[in-house]
């Protein structure tokens, strides 16, 4: 297919085919654009958690797909996402990440909000008649905000599938992650680690939901050195453990992993674990421990990958932002927090042993795509073997590709409306 044909007029059932999709679904820049108002201008996309808001006046910047957005908690307490853009001449309101304040001024000619987006005072006030009533101009709300066990979402489409409708089945992984906590609450509170790579948005969630199959091969020097230098402890991987969900999510799913710890567990660990038993009592607590919590992504934006919470953002067709915040449990011995911390800075952090390799291969695939000989790429692992639930979700044997098979067909549906 020649890239003259405009992205607007493409089918796009003919880029994806059930074991195939399309090299050009991940370079051409018009099939982006489609994307941002198609998907991420529309359906529920996640923002961020009240944690990083826990005091009145706090707020974080964000995005909902290229639409700037504030997030914040105001002086009534009530967490608000409005556009971030000045009612005066659509400047961009707050520059800053995050922050505290009573007010948003503008800096381009000082109109002012409250934080509940209320416009206090435009400047020089005098000289606008009663064609500028203040009430007409706050800070314009994002249509819809709904949240799930703390973690906010919104939706810029007035209209549409609710939160719940949307989390669907992933609401179940879920909580798998929050129940880690005796008390049923994560916090994202150590800090954000801001990532840039050069590569379609779509490559992330593709790599993180595919690592049994691609650790094999960019991970197997990380997954030896962990071996020869202390011992791994070892998992027997259920065969059915890989799992597309209506809705685009997928899932590993590590509940089945037979877990042949090499060591005692720590008293610290212990007293978790009892903790936990208390709480959801001891065939649940099975499910919270020994590395079996889920890899989950929730469509189009949220992950949640051993220690840590990813939001994606992208930039362009070939730019993509992503930030990972550890998953702090609440109310557990810190000794656990901070195994999580450590364990996160091994694997994931700038120098970590894994992170950084899945970043350079998403960038050498981006590159790889410009090849144009045979622009098909193949997903058609365990194929004949994928089983098909009532309720539209998808499982196959660990390192199969049913999950991404299933992402692009909720990509197609979403593509297509058009
Ligand atoms: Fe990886």
């Amino acid at each position: 297919m020649s890239n003259a044909v405009s992205a607007s007029s493409i089918n796009i059932g003919e880029l994806i085919q059930p074991d195939r999709i399309h090299g050009r679904l991940y370079h051409d820049a018009g099939l982006f654009r489609r994307e941002m108002d198609e998907i991420f201008h529309k359906v529920w996309v996640y923002l961020g958690h009240e944690s990083e808001v826990p005091n009145n006046g706090d707020y974080v910047r964000r995005q909902i797909g290229l639409q700037p957005v504030i997030m914040v908690r105001g002086k009534d307490g009530k967490v608000r996402v409005l556009f971030n853009r000045c009612r005066h001449r659509a400047n961009l309101l707050c520059p800053h990440e995050r922050g505290n304040g009573e007010v948003f001024r503008c800096q381009y000619h000082g109109w002012t909000y409250s934080n509940q987006g209320d416009l206090l005072a435009p400047t020089f006030d005098e000289a606008y008649d009663s064609s500028l009533r203040k009430e007409d101009f706050g800070l314009t709300p994002v249509p819809r905000v709904q949240t799930y066990r703390g973690l906010i979402f919104a939706s810029a489409s007035p209209s549409g599938i609710s939160l719940d409708e949307h989390l669907g089945g992933a609401k179940e992984f879920l909580d798998l992650i929050i129940d880690r906590s005796p008390v049923g609450e994560i916090e994202l509170t150590a800090g954000t680690q801001k990532m840039s790579y050069r590569a379609n948005w779509k490559m992330l969630p593709e790599n993180s939901l595919e690592g049994s199959y691609h650790g094999h091969f960019i991970h197997k020097f990380a997954f030896d050195l962990f071996d020869s230098r202390s011992g791994r402890d070892r998992m027997d991987h259920d065969e059915d453990s890989t799992r597309s969900m209506p809705g685009g999510h997928m899932v590993e799913d590590f509940r089945g992993v037979q877990y042949h710890p090499r060591q005692e567990p720590s008293p610290a660990r212990k007293a978790y674990v009892e903790m936990l038993i208390k709480t959801y009592g001891a065939e649940r607590t099975e499910s919270l421990t020994f590395g079996r919590a889920p890899i989950l992504f929730v469509f189009p934006n949220l992950m949640f990958v051993q220690t840590h919470i990813r939001r994606l953002q992208p930039i362009s067709v070939n730019e993509t932002h992503v930030y990972y915040q550890p998953v702090m449990l609440k109310d557990v011995p810190p000794q656990i927090n901070q195994e999580i911390l450590r364990s996160h800075e091994t694997s994931f952090g700038p120098a970590g042993f894994l992170s950084p390799d899945d970043i350079e291969v998403m960038e050498r695939n981006q590159v790889g795509l410009q090849a144009m000989g045979n622009e098909w790429l193949f997903i058609g692992r365990g194929i004949h073997r994928e089983e098909k639930l009532a309720d539209g979700a998808t499982i196959g044997h660990d390192m199969d590709e049913n999950q991404l098979r299933g992402l692009w067909r909720h990509y197609a549906q979403l593509m297509s409306h058009v």
